[in-house]
C-alpha cells in the first residue's frame, strides 16, 4: 500500500525487459510508465512527474548517460533519482555515469530484492528532499503575503528576481547564478515581516526612529532564510540589496569590491523597478526620470555605473521584453511558490 502513490518511470530499450520489470514493480505497489531512451525521454519525464527513473542500458557508453544528464538538467527532474541497471561497468564507466547525474547502479543479472531496496532508499531521500522543498515553498510564499500587504510593491520581488536574472544573463553569469539570482530577488525583502505595517504602509517619509527599524528587514530576512539550505548562496543577496559602492549603505557599510558582483545586479534592478513603480509615497517615474537619478546617485558613489548603462540599454532596446518573454519557467517565480 505505501507504494501506490510511487510513479516509476522506466526507461529501456528492449520492451521485453521493461515489461519483466515493470511486473515485478507493479507487483510490489508502484505505478510504471514506460518509455524508449531516446528524443522523447525527457518530454515523456516532465509529463508524467516520476517519483523514481529506472534507466536500463545494456551497452553503456558516453552516449548513453547522456538520457541521465538531459533529465537532470532539466530544473523540474533535478532531485528525480536515477537508478542505472546495466551489465558491469569500468571505473571509467562508473564516473561517467554519476557524472551524468546517475544515483546509483544495479548490475545486470540483479536480483528482485536488491532492485525494490535500492529504489525504496533512494524514495526515501526524494521524501526528504521534498520535505525541503516544502519549507522553501513556505517561505517564498511568505515573501508573497508581505507584498500582499502593501498594494504598491505586489509584484515587485517577482520582478526584482526576474530582471536580476535577465541582467545576469546580460553579463554572462552561469547558470548557477542565475539561479541565485533568481532566488535573492523573490527574498531579497522578506525580512519585513518585521517591520510594523504602521512603517510599511505609511504614506509619507519616515522619521529617523522609523526609518531605523525598516533599516533591520535585510538581517532579518537573512537570519530568516539562514537555515534554509536551499537559499544558501542567496543569502549574500538578501543581507547586501541596500549596500552601496561608498559604503554608505546597510547593515555592514560594505564598500567597492566586499559588496559582491550578484549583490550589485540586484541592487540595479531593486532600484530601477522601486522607482519606475507607484509607492505610497510617490508616483511611478518614468524611465528618463529613472535612469537621470539612478546615474546621478552612481556619481555620487552609490552604484556601479556600468551596469546601469548596461540596464538601461536592455530596457530601451527592447531586449529586456525578449528576454522575460524568455524565462516565463524560472523555477522558483512567486506565482509558482504560492501554490501552496
Ligand atoms: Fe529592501
Amino acid at each position: 500500500m505505501e507504494n501506490q502513490e510511487k510513479k516509476i518511470l522506466i526507461v529501456d530499450d528492449n520492451r521485453e525487459n521493461a515489461e519483466v520489470i515493470g511486473q515485478l514493480l507493479q507487483e510490489n505497489g508502484f505505478a510504471t510508465v514506460f518509455v524508449p531512451s531516446g528524443s522523447s525521454t525527457v518530454e515523456t519525464a516532465l509529463n508524467e512527474s516520476p517519483d523514481l527513473i529506472l534507466l536500463e542500458i545494456d551497452r553503456p557508453g558516453k552516449q548513453s548517460f547522456e538520457v541521465a544528464r538531459q533529465l537532470k538538467l532539466e530544473r523540474e527532474m533535478r532531485f528525480i533519482p536515477i537508478i542505472l541497471l546495466t551489465v558491469r561497468l569500468e571505473l571509467d564507466s562508473k564516473v561517467q555515469g554519476l557524472e551524468a547525474g546517475v544515483d546509483d547502479y544495479i548490475t545486470k543479472p540483479y536480483s528482485g530484492v536488491e532492485l525494490l531496496a535500492r529504489i525504496r532508499s533512494l524514495l526515501r531521500v526524494k521524501s526528504l528532499n521534498d520535505h525541503l522543498d516544502d519549507a522553501e515553498r513556505v517561505v517564498f510564499s511568505l515573501a508573497r503575503i508581505i507584498e500582499a500587504k502593501d498594494p504598491f510593491t505586489l509584484g515587485h520581488a517577482d520582478r526584482v528576481s526576474r530582471y536580476a536574472v535577465v541582467l545576469g544573463k546580460l553579463l554572462d553569469r552561469k547558470e548557477a547564478d542565475l539561479e541565485t539570482l533568481e532566488k535573492g530577488g523573490a527574498l531579497h525583502d522578506i525580512g519585513k515581516m518585521a517591520v510594523p505595517d504602521s512603517i510599511l504602509l505609511k504614506p509619507g517619509p519616515l522619521t529617523s526612529e522609523e526609518f531605523e527599524v525598516m533599516k533591520g528587514h535585510p538581517v532579518v530576512g537573512y537570519n530568516i532564510c539562514e537555515r534554509l539550505r536551499s537559499a544558501k548562496d542567496a543569502l549574500p543577496l538578501i543581507r547586501h540589496h541596500h549596500e552601496k559602492l561608498n559604503g554608505d549603505g546597510y547593515p555592514d557599510h560594505l564598500k567597492k569590491d566586499d559588496i559582491p558582483p550578484l549583490v550589485r545586479i540586484v541592487n540595479i534592478v531593486d532600484i530601477y523597478d522601486a522607482l519606475t513603480s507607484a509607492r505610497s509615497y510617490k508616483d511611478a517615474w518614468s524611465i528618463d526620470k529613472a535612469f537621470g537619478v539612478m546615474y546621478e546617485e552612481a556619481k555620487r558613489g552609490w552604484w556601479d555605473g556600468d551596469l546601469i548603462r548596461i540596464w538601461e540599454k536592455a530596457v530601451r532596446s527592447g531586449e529586456l521584453a525578449t528576454f522575460l518573454s524568455q524565462i516565463k519557467n524560472l523555477k522558483i517565480s512567486m506565482a509558482k511558490k504560492s501554490r501552496l
